[in-house]
């Protein structure tokens, strides 16, 4: 355990992950942070010069972004760029992305609890089931919008068959990751106060972390199981 808060100097340099830091508890380094904004950044930008080649309906984002034919040339190459960044992300993190029995455990009783809010379990580590469920879809719908879209770009090399099997793959690929953003954007917001803070300034609440995450908060402090 390192409480910088304790009297002793802070250190000069960034704070490091999961130590104690200011009375606070540091969750993100400055550089999972960069990571993480990347990849949004990325995300958002395929989002909105993808949505308008999708439909009419989107035209407004194609305006935004200057135009169909703008649209049509940028999509893929920020959409290679999400990829890289996804896999950046992925080297980063995925060791503290490890599924255990106690996270499979997780999607029962549990996850209805947690999504009640009427509950949490003390034994979630510092991801529950929900956010590694989250990180390893991510990395998979993105292997699968790249390859589709690959299909797509580069589509006079490829077969009617195989075509058409990929706009289709492309479009449900990214209507899940859709539906699975604005779930990841309401419970790091909105829904569970204190923790955007986390990919904001890195920090989170001793109290966030005691409720959200209890084995966490007992690893980095040091403090026992409250009972
Ligand atoms: C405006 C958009 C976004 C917001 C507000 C947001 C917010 C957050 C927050 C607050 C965390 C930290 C949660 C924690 O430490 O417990 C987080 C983690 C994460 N974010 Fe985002 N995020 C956004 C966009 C994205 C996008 C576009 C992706 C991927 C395509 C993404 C992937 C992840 C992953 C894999 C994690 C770690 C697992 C998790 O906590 O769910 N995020 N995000």
């Amino acid at each position: 355990m390192t409480d910088f808060a304790a009297g002793a100097a802070p250190p000069r340099t960034a704070p490091q992950e999961n130590t104690v830091w200011n009375g606070k508890l540091v969750r993100h380094s400055a550089a999972s942070r960069v990571i993480h904004w990347t990849v949004a950044l990325f995300f958002f930008l395929a989002l909105f010069t993808g949505m308008p080649i999708w439909s009419p309906i989107f035209s407004w984002m194609g305006n935004l972004m200057g135009g169909l034919h703008v649209c049509r040339w940028l999509h893929p190459w920020v959409a290679c760029a999400f990829f890289v960044a996804t896999i950046v992300m992925w080297t980063h993190w995925h060791a503290d992305m490890k599924m255990t029995e106690a996270d499979r455990g997780w999607f029962g009783p549990k996850l209805i609890e947690y999504l009640k809010f009427s509950g949490e379990d003390p034994n979630v580590g510092k991801y529950n089931g929900g956010q590694k469920l989250f990180f390893w879809f991510a990395l998979l719908d993105a292997i699968l919008l790249l390859l589709t879209g690959i299909v797509l770009w580069f589509s006079t090399s490829f077969g009617a068959g195989l075509r058409e099997a990929s706009i289709l793959l492309h479009d449900v690929a990214f209507i899940l990751f859709g539906v699975a953003i604005v779930a990841h954007i309401y419970l790091g917001t909105a829904a569970e106060p204190g923790t955007f803070t986390a990919m904001s300034r890195g920090t989170v609440s001793k109290a966030w972390a005691r409720l959200h995450h209890g084995k966490w908060y007992r690893e980095v402090t040091g403090e026992e199981k409250r009972r």
